[in-house]
């Protein structure tokens, strides 16, 4: 991730956060119609869930120009997610699921260079919380 991907990452998200609510009912729509195995791991309020996933990201995304900042809560969160049943292989769907949010939250801001920049961002993020949650094989595979 350069410096110039992360700009465009914090200033695409300002333009997510007024429209949140919508776009993480977007999210979990479009996560459980790639992915619908992960679904029955949501047992709570999904409204509820949809802020706190925005609100993470909003920490995530204020602190990708100093990755190291972030990289303690990531871990923990990501060792949180093995008790809710998430396997590694669930962060791919849902990190395209995100992109595919973002495209439709973004409309024309949306361009290659941004799709580049948070596709990188989530490869550095769910790397690192797969490694942390399940050791470093499976992150490599
Ligand atoms: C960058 C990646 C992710 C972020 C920022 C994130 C964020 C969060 C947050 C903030 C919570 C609230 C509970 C807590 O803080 O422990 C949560 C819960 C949860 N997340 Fe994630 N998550 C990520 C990846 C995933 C993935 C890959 C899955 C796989 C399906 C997943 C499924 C869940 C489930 C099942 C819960 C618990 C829901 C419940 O109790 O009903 N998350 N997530």
């Amino acid at each position: 991730m350069t410096p110039d991907q992360v700009k465009a990452i914090q200033g695409s998200f300002t333009k997510v956060v007024p429209i949140a609510e919508q776009a993480a009912a977007l999210f979990y729509g479009r996560l459980f119609e790639i992915a619908p195995e992960v679904k029955p791991l949501f047992r709570g309020d999904m409204t509820e869930q949809g802020r706190k996933l925005m609100a993470t990201l909003g920490v995530v995304v204020n602190g990708l120009g100093n990755l190291e900042s972030i990289l303690p809560a990531a871990s923990a969160l990501a060792k949180r997610h093995v008790d809710y049943g998430v396997k590694a292989g669930d962060y791919a769907p849902v990190g395209a699921a995100l992109l595919w949010t973002l495209e439709r939250g973004l409309g024309k801001d949306w361009t290659p260079d941004l799709a580049a920049a948070w596709g990188a961002a989530y490869a550095v993020l769910s790397d690192y919380m797969i490694a942390e949650a399940y050791g470093r094989r499976e992150a490599a595979e």
